[in-house]
Parts: structure tokens; sequence; C-alpha cells
């Protein structure tokens, strides 16, 4: 039934209609027209239907808690509490309080009458913990027991009540290798690690780049009264540079290139040293026209055309036309030269 059959879901137009930014509910819209959004957006419209726990994994700035929202949007919770809990940022001291709620009087400066947990809150909804790597280890073992139990405790408090939330887990660090290394808890790891959502980073999705530069250099402009824009190759050293801070970065950056900038066209010279110096070095042609088995070689290229060519065109439909080949040579070409997809796996 579906129009693409590289993964065997029927659902993959609905991802492919996503071509503009997609509202979740917060500030900005979340950009999804790279081949590799969208198979993350594929994926996280598979598991929002059911009520399992989720772990978004990426680097810092990749859309994690945007994409959270989404999930949440298109869940059975919808209409319940979204609320974001980010382990990062709470002081140790505060965590278990935080979380669970306090009973009056349960330490010097607690509020009269007590407070409810965020856990609490996000009673019939869902609980987005972010940065949960920073979740501090005594506490470690208190978040496994409401992922057991389902019951929360105040701090002060003598009975347990029980709460109905579904978890969104979020991690920059991988928490596989911190496990490893004995710096997170097994037992809470491997409740985390039910079902993976990996968000590639923005330097492995160009389109991703150019659809972020044009929404953030259009939302600033808007913003401010401006009516600036970038020049080609502005755009071009921008399109290279390696975005460390992914769509977070590119959209602070562009923010102060609009402000900052004298001309209505942002030149080169106006972009930051740092972006220069930092651009992600051309392929050297040499490794690739070098003496080697022709067969070896031609697969190499193959893979680089398929690879890229997804990229900018988000599908094998569209890209089996560009190519002047049938979808399922694509297809059979992206199995056989190991072009896989790994959302949901920690590397
Ligand atoms: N796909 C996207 N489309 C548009 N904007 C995005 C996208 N992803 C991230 N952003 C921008 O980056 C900001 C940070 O996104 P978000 O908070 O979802 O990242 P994160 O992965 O949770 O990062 P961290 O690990 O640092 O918490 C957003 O406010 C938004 O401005
Ligand atoms: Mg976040």
């Amino acid at each position: 039934m579906g129009k693409d059959d590289s993964n065997g879901s029927g659902k993959i137009s609905e991802v492919d209609e996503f071509t503009s930014a997609l509202d979740v509910g917060a500030e900005h819209k979340l950009i999804a027209s790279s081949q590799a959004m969208k198979d993350v957006l594929q994926l996280a419209i598979r598991v929002a239907d059911f009520d399992c726990n989720v772990c978004l994994f990426g680097e810092t700035g990749v859309g994690k808690e945007m994409l959270a929202r989404f999930i949440h949007q298109r869940s059975s919770r919808r209409n319940g509490p979204f609320v974001v809990i980010n382990c990062g940022a709470i002081p140790e001291t505060l965590f278990e309080a935080e979380l669970f709620g306090y009973e009056k009087g349960a330490f010097t400066g607690a509020r009269e009458g007590g407070k409810a947990g965020l856990l609490e809150i996000a009673d019939r909804g869902i609980a987005f913990l972010d940065e949960v790597s920073e979740i501090p280890a005594n506490m470690q073992v208190k978040v496994l027991r409401v992922l057991e139990d389902r019951e929360v405790m105040r701090v002060g408090g003598t009975s347990r009540r029980t709460i109905d939330v579904r978890f969104i887990f979020a991690a920059n660090k991988n928490l596989k290798e911190l496990s490893d290394k004995g710096e997170f808890r097994k037992d809470l790891f491997y409740r985390i690690d039910s079902v993976l959502i990996r968000i590639p980073p923005l330097r492995e999705r160009k389109t991703g780049i150019l659809d972020g530069l044009d929404y953030y250099v259009d939302y600033y402009n808007k913003k401010y009264g401006l009516k600036k824009a970038l020049s080609r190759d502005a755009r071009d050293i921008l399109l290279n540079y390696s975005w460390p801070g992914n769509m977070r970065q590119l959209s602070h950056a562009v923010e102060k290139l609009l402000i900052t900038s004298d001309s209505e066209i942002i030149s080169p010279a106006d972009l930051p040293a740092y972006i220069h110096l930092n651009h992600i070095p051309a392929e050297d042609i040499e490794a690739k026209t070098a003496i080697r088995p022709l067969q070896e070689a031609v697969q190499d290229l193959e893979r680089k055309i398929l690879s890229r060519g997804l990229e900018v065109y988000g599908s094998t439909h569209k890209l089996a036309k560009v190519l002047g080949v049938s979808q399922p040579t694509i297809v059979r070409k992206m199995r056989k030269l190991g072009i896989t997809r790994k959302y949901h796996r920690w590397d």
C-alpha cells in the first residue's frame, strides 16, 4: 500500500509531505525536510501511537525537545501535560523535591501546604526527562523505582501516589558507554534503552542546514524588521561548516549575523572567524582518483551518489527519477552498499 516500499511502511508518504516546517507548539517550527529527519519523524510517528517510553539521543541542539513535543502532539496523551524536566539544571540538593514534591514542613523553607513534584504534574501526560545522564547518582535508583512502580512519594510524606505518566528521555551523552564505564546505573540504562531514536547531527543533513538558514533568516528578519539575505558564497561556507551546536547554534549565528552586518546582503567577510576556520575540508580529489580496483572505486562512488541523493531529494522515488533508474534498483543498491539508517542505535 505504501508508495515507497523501502522500509515496508505505508506511512512514509505522510512523512514525504513534510517539506515545510512543522508547528510543534514551541517558539520555532521543526524543520524536517532532509531524508535523515524524515526517517526520524517516521520512527517517531510509529512510536507515538504506543504508550511506551522513548529515548532520544543526539548532540546538543539537534532538536530532541522539539521531537519530544512532536511525539506528544501525535500521542494519545496530546491533551495531557508535557512537562520538561531538565535533569542537568536542577541542583542536586533540590532534585528529589523537584521531581517528587514535598509535604509541608519537610524541610526549612518548604512551602506551607507542600508542593506537587514535576512527575505528579505530568500525570496523564508526558514527562520529558532531558539530560538523563545528569541524574545525580543517589537519585538514579529513585527514578528507576518510579519507572517500575509508577508511584511517587513526596519528600517528608508517608503515602505513595500513583501516577500515569509516559516518559520521554533525552541524552546527549552515550548512556550505553556511561553505563559500561559504571558511571550510570545499568538497571536504569536498561529501562531507558527501550525504544531509542537517534537524531543525527546537522552536519550529516545538508538540506537541514539550507532549510535552517532560510527559516531563521526569515524568522529574524521579521522579528527585527530587517530585509537581509545571505549571499550565495556565504551560504556555501555556512553549508560546509560543522555546526557542533547544531540547529540551536545555527539559529543564534543567523540572529547575530542579521543584527551586526552592515549591508543588506551578507557576504563571507561578514561571517565570524570560527566559521571560516572550521570548514569541513573538501574531499581530497587525489584520493578519489587513485588507482585501485575498479569495482571498489565504482561502489564507492555509487555509495556517495546515493547517500547524497537521498539527503537532497528525500525519497527513493524522487531519487530514482533523477538518476534514471527504477525505485527498486535504488533500494537494492542501498542494501548492497550497506546504506542503512541507524536511528535506533547508540552509535
Ligand atoms: N529541526 C529543527 N528545526 C528548527 N529549529 C530547530 C530544530 N532543531 C533544533 N532547533 C533549534 O534549536 C533549539 C534547541 O532545540 P532543542 O531544545 O530541541 O535541542 P536539544 O536537542 O534538546 O538540545 P540539548 O541537548 O542542548 O537540550 C530550538 O529552540 C530551535 O531553535
Ligand atoms: Mg534539550
